[in-house]
C-alpha cells in the first residue's frame, strides 16, 4: 500500500509506515493540543522531500501561521515552493465585488483551481470549525458528509481538523465523539489529540491514534513532545 509518512519521530512506527494514500483523516482535539503544529509539521516534512502541500486556514491569518509555525523551527522558505498557505478569511475579504461568495463555494473553488497549476498531494483544512460556522450549515451532518465525499474525489490524502464534543450516551454516561456531526464514521483516520494531567501540577501532551482504515495500529496514548521539533514517544509511568 502507498503510505504518506508523516515524517515524526516516532509516529510513522505507530502507524505502520504512515497514512494511506487518499485518506481523509480527522485531527480532533481542544484549542492548544496542538492540531496545527502536528499537521503543519505533516505539510512542512514532505514538502522538503518534495511533495507538494496545501494548508488551507480558516482560524489564523497567514502572518499568524507562519510566526506560529516558524516559532516551532518550521522555515516556508525552505520548501522550496513546494508549501503553499491559504489564508481564505482574508482572501474573502479582497474579493469586493463580488457580493459574498459563499464560504463553502469558495473553499471549493479555491482547493480544485490551486490544484491545476500546484499539484498538491496533501491538504490540511483548519478547521472544519471554521468553515461549518462560516458556511452556515443549514443540515450539518448532510453537509459535512458531502463536503468529506468531495474530498474523498479530490484524491489526495487531507487532513481536517476540529474540536471534540461530548455526546451524551443513551444510559447518560458521556462519551467523547472525535467530531461533531458523525465525520468520524465516514473519515478513514482518526488522531485525538489531549492534554493530560501528569501528577498534581503538571499537564502533558498526548496523541492517540483511534482509526486508520487499513492499518494495524497501536490505539493507545502517546506522548507527544516538543524539543527539537515534534515528536511522539512512549508514556513513561
Ligand atoms: N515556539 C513554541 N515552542 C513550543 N511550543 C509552542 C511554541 N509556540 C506555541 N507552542 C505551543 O503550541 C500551542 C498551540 O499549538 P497549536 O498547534 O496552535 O494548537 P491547536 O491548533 O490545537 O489550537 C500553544 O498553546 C503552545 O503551548
Ligand atoms: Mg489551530
Amino acid at each position: 500500500m502507498n503510505r504518506v509518512p508523516t515524517k515524526m519521530e516516532g509516529l510513522d512506527e505507530v502507524l505502520g509506515g504512515g497514512i494511506p494514500a487518499g485518506s481523509v483523516v480527522l485531527v480532533s482535539g481542544a484549542p492548544g493540543t496542538m492540531k496545527t503544529s502536528l499537521t503543519y509539521h505533516i505539510l512542512h516534512a514532505n514538502a522538503l522531500a518534495g511533495v507538494r502541500g496545501l494548508y488551507v486556514s480558516l482560524e489564523q491569518s497567514r502572518a499568524s501561521l507562519v510566526d506560529h509555525t516558524e516559532g516551532l523551527g518550521y522555515r516556508l522558505e525552505d520548501t522550496d515552493g513546494k508549501l503553499s498557505i491559504l489564508d481564505l478569511g482574508t482572501l474573502r475579504k479582497k474579493l469586493t465585488g463580488s457580493t459574498a461568495q459563499p464560504w463553502m463555494d469558495l473553499f471549493k473553488l479555491y482547493t480544485q483551481g490551486i490544484r491545476k497549476s500546484f499539484d498538491y498531494r496533501l491538504l490540511v483544512l483548519d478547521s472544519l470549525d471554521a468553515l461549518e460556522i462560516l458556511a452556515k450549515f443549514r443540515e450539518p451532518r448532510k453537509e459535512m458528509f458531502s463536503l468529506i465525499h468531495w474530498l474523498r474525489d479530490l484524491q489526495c490524502t487531507t487532513f481536517l481538523l476540529g474540536e471534540l464534543s461530548t455526546d451524551m450516551g443513551a444510559n447518560g454516561s458521556a462519551r467523547t465523539a472525535y467530531a461533531k456531526h458523525k465525520e468520524e464514521y465516514l473519515a478513514d483516520g482518526i488522531f485525538h489529540l489531549r492534554l493530560a494531567r501528569q501528577g498534581e501540577f503538571g499537564m502533558q501532551r498526548q496523541l492517540r491514534v483511534v482509526k486508520m482504515r487499513g492499518t494495524r495500529h497501536d490505539t493507545g496514548y502517546h506522548a507527544l513532545v516538543f524539543d527539537n521539533g515534534l515528536r511522539v514517544t512512549r508514556i513513561l509511568a
